[in-house]
């Protein structure tokens, strides 16, 4: 805690409050100040200041959009945007996608080491068990309208599954059961993982279910003897015929970019499950948080945009003026540029290579040409350079599922699957913490009006009434309303 002066030790920060010329010295742990110690710097109010001030309840730290704000401490994954560093566990990214497997992964993401040969064993038969999905589910997809987005069933369907499990909801068993490991409770350890097997499991059974609801196609039941994505592939595709087996090259392809799109430490879907799971709601519903955060187009949807980019420019010839374009602010170029990695996003290379592979036995997709010319023309260009706006992730992986056939809606869909195993990775550390789980509860800065008096609605004065749009209902159209309906008369009452 943040407190007046007496010892600086050289591992702290020494703050002067100018207010009152008070001086505190905060520690710092781990290269981090706590945000808490702050509360303690306060000052008596100035005269007429507003009491939602709170300036003599301590100071706050503002970060609106934590840009810099650290919540929690984690051994799960490790950036460093300079450098173009990415590693799970202390692996690099790029010896897991060449050595390892989308499953080994998300065992070493959640459980912190890789699996010997019987954990994986054990693991993977876990998971593969848990993909089969109660007979009644069948009805809860067939109620999504036929043009439902794929996000909005998975988003649903994740909650739904939770209804299922009632020892992993905390209201119906009466008990916080998610932190118990940590006060000796090794069931509760059990219960943990079982949810963990059979999220990840069911993960691709719900996104082929939500994927063929919209096909018009029957579901299947889960397959046994194929990989994690030949499943997946099997459960979107298989139509009945005999010995059906998804091609290998797109399996393992698919497999790569699972393991690339398994963990990003504290993007805005993790920091979603994260803070739903704080209330210590049950796994599923703190999934489908997840899920939802990561439809947004500034998140999940930025491979679709690279696409609908590429198709407007339409061939090499275009990419100057689109250039052009860009530079003039009047475009954005998809794909390029990341919060984060200020160079190539480590994952943009290997799926670049990955593309290569699929391309081998899809044909190559006719948006390569214009793919490869933007690219080389950006990389060139002193705009791009000069800002560190390099490839991302989303700038390759597009071309890729397009070539695999898959509609563009559905590319969050591939995004979220194999995200539910970093989401639950850091789920299950935060639930084992020593000295449990707070709530994450934010604070605000209160600008709003002062304490006033409730006015009855005979005395409010029209003129008094906000007139800014923005704090007035909208007037908005009715969607039953037709041309045909506002014509029509209504027997008995006048025309209005
Ligand atoms: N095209 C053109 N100009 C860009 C782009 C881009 N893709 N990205 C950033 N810039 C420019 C900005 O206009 C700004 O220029 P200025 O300083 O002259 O005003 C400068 O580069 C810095 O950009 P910021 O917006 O400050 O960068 P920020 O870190 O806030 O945004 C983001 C990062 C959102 C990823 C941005 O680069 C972007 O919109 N990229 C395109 C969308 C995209 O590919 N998103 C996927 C990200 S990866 C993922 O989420 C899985």
């Amino acid at each position: 805690m943040g407190r007046p002066l007496e010892t600086s030790s050289s591992e702290s920060l020494t703050v002067r409050d100018n207010r009152t010329g008070k001086t505190y010295n905060i520690p710092i742990v781990d290269n981090s100040v706590s945000a808490t110690a702050f509360k303690a710097i306060s000052a008596p109010a100035k005269p007429n200041e507003r009491e939602e001030s709170g300036t003599e309840k301590g100071l706050r730290v503002a970060d609106k959009g934590f840009l810099n704000t650290a919540v929690i401490q984690s051994e799960i994954t490790y950036i460093d945007g300079e450098a173009g560093v990415l590693r799970y566990r202390g692996y690099p990214i790029e010896q897991l996608a060449l050595h390892s497997s989308f499953l080994e992964t998300a065992y070493l993401l959640i459980y912190g080491s890789l699996p010997t040969k019987d954990q994986f064993r054990v693991f993977e038969t876990e998971v593969l068990h848990h993909s089969i999905i109660h007979a009644d589910a069948e009805e809860f997809f067939r109620s999504f309208r036929y043009d439902a987005h794929p996000m909005a069933i998975l988003t649903s369907a994740f909650a739904y599954l939770g209804s299922y499990y009632s020892e992993a909801n905390p209201s119906l068993q009466g008990r916080q059961w998610q932190t118990l490991f940590t006060k000796g409770d090794k069931a509760s350890l059990a219960n943990m993982d079982k949810q963990i097997f059979r999220l990840i499991g069911k993960a691709t059974t719900l996104a082929a279910m939500a994927y063929r609801i919209r096909q018009g196609r029957d579901f299947v039941i889960p397959p046994t003897g194929l990989s994690y994505t030949g499943s997946f592939l099997y459960q979107m595709d298989h139509l009945g015929e005999e010995n059906y087996v998804p091609n290998p090259v797109l399996c393992k392809a698919l497999d790569v970019l699972f393991l690339l799109h398994a963990d990003h430490e504290l993007n805005a879907s993790c920091t979603t499950v994260l803070q739903t799971g704080s209330s210590l709601v049950d796994p599923y519903s703190a999934i489908a948080a997840g899920c939802a955060s990561l439809y947004g187009p500034l998140h999940g949807g930025a491979n679709e945009a690279v696409i609908r980019m590429l198709i407007s420019i339409g061939s090499p010839a275009n990419v100057p003026a689109f250039i052009e374009a860009v530079k003039r602010r009047e475009k954005v170029l998809s794909g390029f540029g990341h919060r984060v990695y200020k160079t190539t996003d480590p994952r943009s290379y290997i799926i670049r290579k990955t593309a290569d592979e699929v391309f081998k036995v899809t044909g190559r997709d006719e948006l390569l040409e214009t793919a490869m010319a933007l690219h080389d023309a950006a990389m060139k260009d002193e705009y791009f350079t000069k800002r560190r706006l390099y490839p991302n992730v989303d700038f390759w992986s597009g071309l890729i599922y397009r070539a695999m056939g898959f509609p563009m809606d559905f590319f969050p869909v591939l995004f979220a699957v194999p995200r539910v195993v970093g989401w639950l990775a850091h789920w299950r550390q935060m639930m084992l913490q020593e000295g449990g789980v707070k709530i994450w509860r934010p604070r605000q800065i209160y600008v709003g009006a002062g304490k006033r008096d409730y006015v009855p609605m005979a005395e409010r004065e029209s003129s008094l009434v906000n007139s800014d749009p923005k704090k007035t209902p909208s007037t908005v159209p009715h969607s039953g309303m037709t041309k045909r309906t506002m014509l029509a008369s209504y027997r008995g009452k006048s025309k209005l």
